[in-house]
């Protein structure tokens, strides 16, 4: 290593001891694209001789190859290392970096300066305790600066240094420094920072980084690694009770059962009487288990396995608590969601939200006001995009444990997962738990749909008429009701145009209110299988996730999807409505098919191919479908 402590050679023991023993520093930088970022860790780490001998001659001759900087080395290029961000001269991954001085010991997570990266910006944050905020001096505060504060603000960062970079381009105006600062400052004392620290620099040449300027003689605060050498974040996490989220369930053999995850918060002793949720069982603690022994307590951040006193039930995604201060339970909650993906949240739909070992389906029921991070305004919005940051009700198929994010980073967060491409989108902080859900108690009627149903001579059942407007769904859903109705059978038809004149008459055709209309008629349908119905619903319903949701609230075998397949081109011909000539003309934005999107389904129970067919014979393909599937048990009449 360039920077060589002596103690290695001598004594590792002594210098182990002596690494284990120096405090700990989480800080994650971010700033715009060119800001300078990767620059100032690279000098960081050079200045500070914390570069390996190999890492520097590669870096030295990559310069040559593709860096920036004429024939000096390119520091960017140590902490930029995937070898798509030098081609697109982006940062675009979360870079993890350890290093230490003779003060303390860092973890760095370098996160991207594209907007569309702020996703790996709050990951990042999520576990810093300093945030550096990269300012390129020409430019002053931008909307990306504004950004990151209030994010590292959200995820209870409480230290902030304002990096004023590019001070050599700048002449070290005091002025330029004094003019930003003051802008920083105004935006953000409302985000509650314990400190501000601005400093001006170059990471390019050094100014400020590890030692003082002479650049900047007018400047008296200390330079970037003085104040990560003494900044005391100490205070910021001290006293939070114990948490332990069971990741599982350890069970070797008879004579042993152990509980194992990370301490989220908290210290445990042998001893301590703990709470489990959400079961509420209670015990005390018998034996720490660690990696390395059988300590007699253990903190936070340690992975243990915790055996008790009593035989208790305990699974993966239950939280031992400490029994004195047991995190709340709750199914609703209002939290601040931070969304990720292109794809845009919209209330209604289902998620799959997961915290602490433990996953639910999760709902937007109220998207209360989205952030606006130039002004920290709240602003109205039906959905969130893109790095949008919105203040949400959500409802959970399941309660879960939790504690109030500004009260515990790891109990009281989560992630929102899409329950199609599994992909991450979102990225929420618990505030409250709605106590309303606590009121509300589910009454068990006297009468099942089983005995309604029975009375009627059939099975409950939903026809899930989908496909494009003018695809024949109305047409053929009636044809079935007929022949169904002359059966003697109990039916009940839900067609769009018609529940768009009552139960959806305040919604338009913005995939937003789709969803929420959807919503509706799923649970109404929900409703009529109830009351031992087979229900007819006839809408475009045009996105697969609310059409899975439908399918999930229902009973197994009881949604019957059927798809009514008319090409684009069959339905625009035959234009019943007229309403596609409109669409073509402009007058009718958002139609399904021409400027709005239509997924088919993937594994419906019944294609109507309504090109070959005609509506009656669709219909009749469909009671077929219902008798040869018991749906109408004939004997029973
Ligand atoms: S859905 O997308 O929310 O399921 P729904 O089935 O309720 O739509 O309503 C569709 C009907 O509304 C169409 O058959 C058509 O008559 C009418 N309509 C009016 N504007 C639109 C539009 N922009 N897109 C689709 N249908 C529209």
């Amino acid at each position: 290593m360039a920077h060589h402590d002596e103690l290695i050679a001598k004594d590792i023991h002594a210098y182990l001891s002596a690494q284990e023993n120096k405090s700990f520093l989480r800080f994650i930088t971010c700033g715009s694209v060119d800001d300078g970022k990767s620059t100032l860790i690279g000098r960081l780490l050079y200045d500070s001789k914390l570069i390996y001998e190999d890492q520097l001659a590669s870096i030295e001759s990559d310069s040559k190859k593709s860096g920036t900087q004429g024939d000096n080395i390119d520091l960017a290029l140590l902490v930029d290392g995937l070898a798509a961000e030098r081609e697109q001269g982006i940062t675009i991954d979360v870079a993890y970096r350890f290093f230490s001085t003779d003060k303390r010991k860092f973890i760095v997570a370098d996160t991207p300066g594209h907007e569309q990266y702020t996703r790996n910006m709050a990951t990042g944050a999520s576990t810093a305790d300093v945030a550096i905020l990269l300012i390129d001096a020409r430019h002053g505060v931008q909307v990306q600066t504004r950004r990151h504060a209030y994010i590292a603000s959200l995820l209870g960062i409480k230290h902030v240094v304002c990096a004023i970079n590019k001070m050599d381009l700048m002449d070290f105006s005091e002025q330029v420094y004094k003019e930003i600062e003051k802008d920083f400052r105004e935006f953000s004392k409302d985000l509650g920072f314990i400190d501000i620290t601005c400093i001006p620099m170059s990471a390019l040449d050094g100014d400020n980084v590890t030692t003082r300027s002479e650049r900047s003689a007018w400047y008296s605060g200390p330079a970037l690694l003085g104040y990560l050498e003494t900044v005391d974040v100490d205070n910021d996490t001290k006293g939070a009770p114990f948490r332990l989220p069971v990741q599982w369930v350890n069970r070797p053999n008879l004579n042993f059962r152990g509980f194992s995850g990370t301490i989220a918060s908290g210290v445990i002793s042998i001893g301590d009487e703990v709470i489990v949720l959400p079961s509420g069982k209670r015990s005390s603690v018998k034996e720490i288990v660690t990696f390395d022994g059988k300590p007699d307590s253990a903190i936070e951040d340690q992975a243990v396995t915790l055996t008790l006193h009593d035989e208790i039930d305990v699974s993966r995604g239950d939280i031992i608590c400490s029994k004195d201060h047991p995190a709340e339970q709750s199914d609703q909650f209002m939290a601040h969601i931070l969304w990720m993906t292109e794809k845009e949240l919209y209330p209604g739909r289902q998620y799959l939200l997961k915290t602490n070992n433990k996953t639910v389906l999760a709902s937007v029921t109220r998207l209360k006001h989205k952030v606006n991070v130039n002004d920290l305004s709240l602003e109205p919005g039906a959905t969130l995009e893109l790095n949008e940051v919105g203040v949400c009700n959500i409802s959970l198929s399941a309660p879960i444990a939790f504690d109030a994010y500004k009260h515990n980073r790891h109990t009281g967060s989560f992630i929102l997962i899409d329950r199609l491409s599994h992909a991450t989108v979102g990225m929420g902080l618990l505030d409250i738990s709605l106590r309303r859900a606590d009121n509300v108690v589910w009454q068990d009627l006297e009468l099942d749909k089983t005995q309604r149903a029975a009375l009627k001579h059939q099975k409950p059942a939903v026809l899930w008429f989908t496909g494009l407007s003018g695809s024949g769904k109305s047409t053929i859903a009636n044809l079935v009701e007929k022949i169904l109705y002359d059966m003697g059978r109990h039916t009940y038809i839900l067609d769009g145009d018609n529940v768009r004149h009552g139960l959806s008459k305040d919604l338009g055709f913005t995939n937003a209110d789709r969803v929420e209309n959807i919503r509706r008629v799923s649970e109404t349908a929900k409703l009529m299988t109830r009351a031992g119905l087979i229900a007819l619903v006839a809408f475009i319903s045009p996105f697969r996730a609310e059409r899975q949701i439908a399918r999930s609230l229902m009973d197994e075998g009881e949604f019957i999807e059927i798809y009514v397949n008319t090409p684009l081109e069959v339905a625009e011909a035959r234009d019943v409505k007229g309403l596609y000539a409109k669409a073509r003309a402009g007058k009718i934005k958002n139609f399904t098919g021409i400027d709005s999107e239509y997924q088919e389904p993937l594994n419906p129970e019944i294609t109507l191919n309504t090109v070959d067919q005609s509506p009656a014979e669709a219909a009749q393909q469909i009671v077929t479908y219902l008798k040869n599937n018991g749906y109408l048990e004939t004997d029973k009449i």
